[in-house]
């Protein structure tokens, strides 16, 4: 392991050596800013703008209706599923772009439950996000399953025993594979064997992995790979408020899977107007309808960056910087009342890291007042999430800096600090 910072010289020593500083550039942050809430809204790629302005000028402006042909929006969901499955290890014609997560959760965890007819069992993780619950709990009643709650952490055990029991009654398993809150990093690799061996099929939603640390999705259980996972780009990915969302279906089950939204794109033949439907071949039957096309290509623009980015080196450098806090946070912050939920184990942490301290909501109100933006999880965590890509080690040393210096002067008690916004 390389050795964790703990200086502003040594922060500065690695921004030196940094192999990914030349894609800050391609982001468009204001001066001053330190951006820790990539985990929520990743920053603007500076092309994104051009795009949307081709989009929108030219494509619908001047082009209109001609554009789903000759400007290549019919084949955008595909096209652009096919970049992202790069990024989470997926080989071409597995994933397809478009509406939300929770809508592509939906498809996921009906399609990986209609694998399974016979048994009456999701299983799911009681911490995980709302939607991923609620969805969950949705398509339970939907299809008369049980939805059992369990931390991923006891997943492989509890999957183990079911199988040497006999009972067998897992029909699907759905987790993130990181924390949303925490940013605790699950084992995807052993649960996705663990749920196999099972004869469960697997929906992992990556909202807080894709683009933020390398994911193979088809090399999970020694080739096999994950069956089903979802997950926005909204986030580390950068593609802008309301980017659509996207859904694997692993190329094993494309011509079987039963999904729930069957929409006229995803047709065998959308534009023959059947009365009745019939999935088309591959991922295409992911396709649901009219995709939001001007969120859709502005995706290109941060795509673009990943391209030239290695996505080990990515990791490398997330790791580095949630090393730093950590440490900053034990070695600075820890007579405050401040304490790491995130575990330490590199193989046990995504790319951030949630700090519980008292007055939480208001110390992350203190911080976006100095130039720190990070976010507030209920009930106690300061949330700060971390995009290699376009983040500085002296900007996140000096984002612990001003922490501390915002909790010993007690900046963040001022009352103007708790009022609360829509949005924490
Ligand atoms: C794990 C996870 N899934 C899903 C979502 C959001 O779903 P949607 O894109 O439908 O808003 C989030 C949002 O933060 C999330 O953290």
């Amino acid at each position: 392991m390389t050795d964790v910072i703990t200086s502003a010289a040594e922060a500065a020593a690695a921004d030196a050596a940094d192999p990914l500083a030349e894609h800050r550039a391609k982001f468009a942050l204001r001066a001053g800013l330190v951006y820790l809430d990539g985990n929520s809204l990743g920053a603007m790629p500076v092309d994104a703008p051009a795009l949307i302005d081709d989009a929108a000028r030219r494509q619908w402006g001047q082009d209109l209706i001609e554009s789903w042909n000759a400007n290549g929006w019919w084949d955008a969901p595909v096209r652009i599923g096919d970049r992202i499955g790069r990024l989470i290890g997926a080989k071409a014609g597995q994933v397809i772009c478009g509406d939300s997560t929770s809508i592509q959760l939906f498809q996921a965890l009906s399609g990986a439950l209609r694998l399974n007819p016979d048994r009456r069992v999701l299983l799911t993780d009681g911490g995980n996000f709302p939607t991923d619950q609620y969805i969950a709990d949705s398509v339970g009643r939907l299809l008369g399953v049980e939805v059992r709650r369990i931390s991923p952490a006891d997943a492989v055990t509890a999957l183990g025993s079911g199988s040497r029991s006999g009972i067998g009654e897992i029909a699907a398993v759905s987790f993130s594979a990181v924390d949303y809150r925490t940013g605790e990093l699950w084992d995807v690799e052993a649960i996705t064997a663990a749920a196999h061996a099972h004869g469960a099929a697997v929906v992992w939603d990556l909202a807080h992995a894709a683009g933020a640390l390398p994911v193979h999705l088809d090399d999970l259980d020694a080739g096999a790979g994950a069956d089903f996972a979802v997950g926005c780009s909204y986030k580390y990915l950068n593609g802008g408020p309301g980017a659509p969302a996207w859904l694997y279906i692993n190329a094993r089950h494309q011509a079987t899977a039963d999904l729930p939204l069957t929409g006229w794109q995803g047709h065998a033949e959308p534009f023959a107007l059947h009365q009745h439907y019939a999935p088309a071949e591959g991922i295409a039957r992911g396709r649901i309808g009219t995709p939001p096309l001007l969120s859709m290509l502005a995706l290109d623009a941060a795509l673009d960056i990943f391209d030239a980015a290695d996505l080990e080196q990515v990791r490398a450098k997330s790791l580095a910087l949630t090393d730093l806090v950590l440490r900053y946070a034990a070695d600075h912050l820890a007579d405050l009342g401040v304490v790491a939920a995130t575990p330490a184990e590199h193989h046990r942490r995504g790319s951030q890291v949630a700090l519980r301290l008292p007055r939480a909501y208001e110390a992350a109100q203190a911080l976006i007042e100095a130039g720190v933006v990070g976010d507030f999880r209920a009930p106690d965590i300061l949330r700060l999430g971390f995009a290699p890509l376009y983040l500085t080690h002296a900007q996140v040393w000096g984002a612990m800096e001003t922490l501390e210096t915002i909790l010993r002067t007690g900046a963040h008690l001022d009352p103007r600090f708790a009022i609360r916004a829509a949005v924490t």
